[in-house]
């Protein structure tokens, strides 16, 4: 038997909102400081999408931009796969409302849901389906609009997250490049650390779960944090260990962006210097399943990244959920 061929990385766009907000501009709106929100998460300012505005629209800019880095056709597209959590609607997907506007005519596109480590299952299902011949060209989005699902009263999490989005075209691997190795785990029963209640078909839109301020995001930071650290150190040495890896070897480690010190613990388990680890947290916050695809693109675009670079993804979040992916680029 053959072996199958691994998906590589072909391209990748990012688009992020113009407008910025500010840790000062937090301050007005609840009680909190510039320094709380720096020494605690490493956060300074996020980017906001527009009122009018929908995730899909600037999903669908990312797209465009990874599709002409690729150098691939709408058209050729097989399948689009949206990782988010902040979808335009519970139906249709967000997925086939980006097909429609970039007009990829002859793509499958669906959703999945896995909070911050979706974009991460979307490389692990796009590798499954080029490995299995059943696509050619994928692409993998991750997009949020957490600012809407935000509730800027809690101080305890409008400091953390903020908007934006981050696409990759994969198609079959050539040579030595491509993913090595990747793995998605998940632990359903912790999901209420993390979670959304109103909104779905359990908590319908009533008068009562807006009056409760059900409509946003609910998390237990501090129980997170110390999953979120356990897990993602597990995954990257999983990760490495699946492909004969160590981490010296690596040229860069894109981490999850949702809390410096939990990157900065990874690091120093990986015993990888700080030009090893790429951080950008202090200008996006938290944006959930756009935080890797975010950081990919900006690293690729900036020569951080280069070809034939050994990369370790790693993510953790709401589910829970996590997982990582080793790529040659
Ligand atoms: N400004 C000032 N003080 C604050 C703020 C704020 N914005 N928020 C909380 N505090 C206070 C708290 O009230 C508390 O005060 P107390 O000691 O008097 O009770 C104190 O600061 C410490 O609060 P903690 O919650 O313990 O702070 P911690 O050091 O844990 O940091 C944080 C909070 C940043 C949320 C951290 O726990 C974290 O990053 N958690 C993990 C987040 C994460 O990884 N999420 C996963 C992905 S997200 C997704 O899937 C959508």
């Amino acid at each position: 038997m053959c072996e199958s061929i691994p998906a590589m990385i072909l391209g990748t766009g990012r688009a992020v909102p113009d407008k910025i907000l500010t840790n000062h501009d937090l301050e007005k709106i609840v009680d909190t400081s510039d320094q709380w929100i720096k020494e605690r998460s490493g956060i300074e300012r996020r980017h906001i999408l527009e009122d009018g505005k929908t995730n899909s629209d600037l999903a669908s800019l990312a797209s465009q931009r990874a599709l002409e880095d690729a150098g691939v056709k709408p058209e050729e597209l097989d399948f689009i796969i949206v990782a988010t959590i902040t979808p335009d609607y519970t139906f249709p997907s967000t997925a086939a409302q980006i097909q429609a506007k970039i007009g990829a005519v002859n793509a499958a596109a669906f959703d999945i849901s896995a909070a911050c480590s979706g974009f991460i299952y979307g490389l692990s299902i796009a590798d499954s389906l080029i490995k299995a011949e059943l696509a050619n060209r994928v692409l993998v989005i991750g997009s949020e609009m957490l600012s809407r699902i935000t509730d800027w009263e809690d101080r305890s999490t409008c400091v953390l997250f903020g908007d934006g989005s981050g696409a990759a075209v994969l198609g079959p691997a050539e040579g030595n490049r491509g993913i090595l190795s990747s793995y998605i785990k998940s632990d359903g029963k912790l999901g209420n650390l993390l979670i959304m209640p109103g909104g779905g078909a359990t908590h319908p839109a009533t008068h009562e779960t807006v009056d409760k301020r059900m409509h946003y995001i609910k998390m237990e930071g501090r129980e997170v944090f110390k999953h979120a650290v356990r897990a993602m150190r597990d995954a990257a040495l999983h990760a490495l260990d699946l492909a004969g890896i160590t981490s010296e070897e690596l040229d860069l480690l894109i981490p999850h962006q949702a809390n410096v010190r939990i990157i900065d613990a990874i690091a120093s388990r990986l015993k990888l210097p700080d030009e090893k680890v790429y951080i950008n947290i202090q200008e996006y916050g938290n944006t959930s399943a756009a935080s890797i695809p975010l950081a990919l693109d900006e690293a690729r675009r900036t020569g951080k990244l280069k070809q034939g670079d050994l990369c370790l993804l790693v993510a953790f979040g709401g589910g829970f959920t996590w997982g990582s992916a080793l790529i040659r680029m």
